[in-house]
């Protein structure tokens, strides 16, 4: 059964505090909050502010994705804002190990996202020192978008290598994520499924927090 990470991308923004809540009382294993600055993604989402907001009434754990350039400016900033574990991108980063290492150090879990178009084997060099990948089945900067097909052989890949090492690194998914794929990604080696217009454009998030979680 994989663990499910609700994108709060897709909440309705003017009711923040009644859908965290709503995620307090589901099945939902994280809150994935998604930062995006204008320039490494073609979006802007939202910022600090808002993250501290969300962990004023969150009794889940942040699973913060930063789709920002040098992400490394604003670590200590997520974590005053309650961030529990910060995800950057491998494209956004010119000193990565540096960066993991900070994260560590700041007590975060540390994660390192790929776009689609980047080889799970370009971070062969730091898959031992990452306590989470996640890897993007859409291209990042918008909720509600299609699935790429190609991301399953991407995920049995990392998951291979993770086997080879004997790697304790949890594979995260994101993007597009539903009922239908979901069985498949879990079978691939997925153990984290974020999922924000799937929940939150249906009329039972709850329920189909807790469907996601059962048919994985
Ligand atoms: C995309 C974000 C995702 C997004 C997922 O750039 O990183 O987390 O919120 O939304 P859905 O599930 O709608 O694709
Ligand atoms: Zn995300």
């Amino acid at each position: 059964m994989a663990e499910i990470a609700p994108s709060i991308l897709a909440a309705d923004f003017g009711n923040l505090q009644r859908d965290v809540e709503l995620l307090n009382a589901s099945a939902a294993d994280y809150i994935h909050v998604d930062i995006m600055d204008g320039v490494f993604v073609p979006n802007i989402s939202f910022g600090i502010p808002v993250c501290e907001a969300i962990h004023k009434h969150a009794k889940k754990p942040l699973d913060v994705h930063l789709m920002i350039e040098k992400p490394e400016r604003y670590f200590e900033a997520f974590k005053k804002a309650g961030a529990w574990g910060i995800t950057m991108h491998y494209e956004a980063c010119t000193h990565l190990h540096r960066n993991i290492e900070n994260l560590k150090e700041l007590g975060l879990s540390a994660g390192v996202a790929l776009n689609p178009h980047t080889p799970v084997e370009l971070l062969t060099d730091v898959l031992g020192d990452v306590s989470l990948v996640l890897i993007m089945s859409v291209n990042p900067g918008f909720g509600g978008q299609k699935f790429i097909d190609n991301t399953y052989k991407k995920i049995a890949r990392l998951h291979s290598l993770r086997e080879k090492f004997g790697y304790s690194f949890k594979i995260e998914v994101d993007g597009g994520v539903n009922l239908d794929n979901a069985p498949l990604l879990v079978r691939e080696g997925v153990d984290i499924l974020v999922a924000g217009s799937f929940v939150f454009s249906s009329s039972d998030p709850k329920g189909i927090i807790e469907q996601l979680k059962v048919a994985s």
